[in-house]
């Protein structure tokens, strides 16, 4: 970030500054991104003859030795520093360490060091980037697939405090994002199933072809980690075919570039109509609820499918639609309801939302699939009859609405 445009005014009284800030940064696609043959890593290093590297521990252990090996032929020195990190410990304590890190690395003014990992290890470290020397810049690698089609896409940052999620953050764009979606080939398979719920975000309110793509391929996609793999679902197997990869692509790419031409106009949220807020309304309060935190995609996915119930309720979608909507999440293993959701939970939620939101509720529903409208005027009794119907519908389904491992510590056991 940089500053473009700036001007001083002044009287015997007063002085006025202005300044607009410019923001640049690029997602690019690679295709084996620690692969030495592939130099855009190398290219962005190689000036500085060294790289720190933030890497998530789990990745590491998958991925630290093709990662050192790539540096090394590019004789570019590597240190790595691991980020053990999950939602719980997603805290300023956390930022801290990677702080320390920077420190004893020696970070001179401008350089970037390497963040690579899912939404969580990219938030906690792109905020520590924010905070060091007040602004450093960083190059981030999403290894997860809500980090490749979603937070990596954004250039939001920051950490839980106390039970309220990303209380601390910053808008910090990363300059370079790498976009390798083989690295989606070793994520467990409840992780691409959480992803998908970002996919299902942007779709069923911004973008019915990809709704569509996710509605005829979505086991499919889920059982083969989008076409990288071959794999089983409810005893279904599926191969990882390069159709389907090629529908995997439009999918995603279609994702990336919705959520961007959404965003970009707006990337400091000064209009707080946010398409891509579908489904975080009531979720921010829900996540972190049971002891045990939801995995974010479920969470998400549980205020979607609500959101989705209401916006029937309203006459925004038909009730073949939003049974579209319910069965897709369903089909998937996703959650669309909880015990955790609760008439007191959703006054508590609307409560912490309308903070944010500037005193207004502005709950994006689908209306039709494929787009969107902000509903502001949603009583605590709406609400909680919206509740009811929803839970009689999702009874009917697989579950009973349950989802497949929903919470953070079933996935990190699996
Ligand atoms: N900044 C934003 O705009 C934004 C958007 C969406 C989500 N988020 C945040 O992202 C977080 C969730 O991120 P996430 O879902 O990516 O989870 P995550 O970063 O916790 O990763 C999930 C798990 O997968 C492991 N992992 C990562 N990559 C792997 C790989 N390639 N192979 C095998 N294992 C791998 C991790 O070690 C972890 O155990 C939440 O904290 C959420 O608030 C931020
Ligand atoms: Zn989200």
């Amino acid at each position: 970030m940089s500053i473009v445009e700036s001007r001083l005014t002044s009287d015997a009284t007063t002085f006025h500054v202005e300044a607009y800030e410019k923001i640049d940064y690029t997602l690019t696609y690679v295709d084996g991104v620690f692969d030495p043959a592939d130099t855009h890593l190398a290219d962005i290093y190689r000036p500085w003859g060294r790289c720190l590297m933030v890497i998530d521990d789990v990745v590491d252990d998958l991925y630290g030795e093709r990662a050192r090996a790539y540096f090394a032929a590019h004789d570019i020195e590597l240190v790595t520093y691991r980020l053990v990190v999950d939602e719980t410990t997603k805290a300023w304590t956390t930022v801290e360490g990677i702080v320390d890190a920077f420190a004893d690395f020696g970070l001179v003014r401008k350089e970037q060091p390497l963040v690579v990992g899912g939404g969580l290890g990219t938030d906690v470290a792109g905020f520590a980037c924010a905070a060091f020397r007040r602004s450093t810049p960083y190059v981030r690698i999403p290894t997860t697939l809500i980090g490749l089609i979603d937070a990596s896409v954004s250039i939001k940052v920051g950490v839980n405090h106390r039970k309220y999620k990303n209380r601390l953050g910053a808008y910090h764009a990363s300059s370079t994002v790498l976009l390798d979606f083989g690295f989606l080939a070793t994520l467990p398979v409840d992780q691409v199933r959480n992803g998908m719920a970002e996919i299902i975000k942007i779709s069923t309110v911004g973008d019915k072809r990809t709704f569509d793509l996710m509605d005829a391929h979505g086991e499919a996609l889920l059982a083969t980690h989008f076409g990288h793999v071959d794999g089983e679902v409810d005893g279904r197997w599926h191969a990882a075919s390069s159709e389907l990869r090629e529908v995997a692509h439009e999918i995603t790419y279609r994702a990336i570039q919705r959520m961007l031409e959404l965003e970009v106009p707006n990337l400091h949220e000064l209009d707080l109509d946010r398409v891509i807020a579908f489904g975080h309304t009531w979720s921010p309060t829900l996540e972190l609820a049971p002891d045990v935190p939801f995995f974010h995609g479920h969470a998400i996915c549980i205020d979607m499918a609500l959101s989705t119930t209401l916006a029937e309720q309203r006459g925004h979608v038909t009730a073949e639609e939003r049974d579209r909507v319910l069965s897709l999440m369903s089909r998937i293993g996703l959650s669309l309801d909880s015990e955790h959701l609760t008439p007191e939970l959703l006054e508590r939620s609307t409560a912490a939302i309308l903070q944010t939101r500037d005193g207004r509720l502005r709950a994006a529903v689908p209306a039709p699939v494929g787009e969107c409208v902000f509903l502001d005027d949603v009583s605590a009794d709406e609400l909680v009859s919206a509740l009811d119907k929803h839970r009689t519908l999702v009874a009917e389904l697989p579950r009973g609405g349950a989802g497949v491992q929903a919470f953070v510590d079933e996935g990190l056991s699996a």
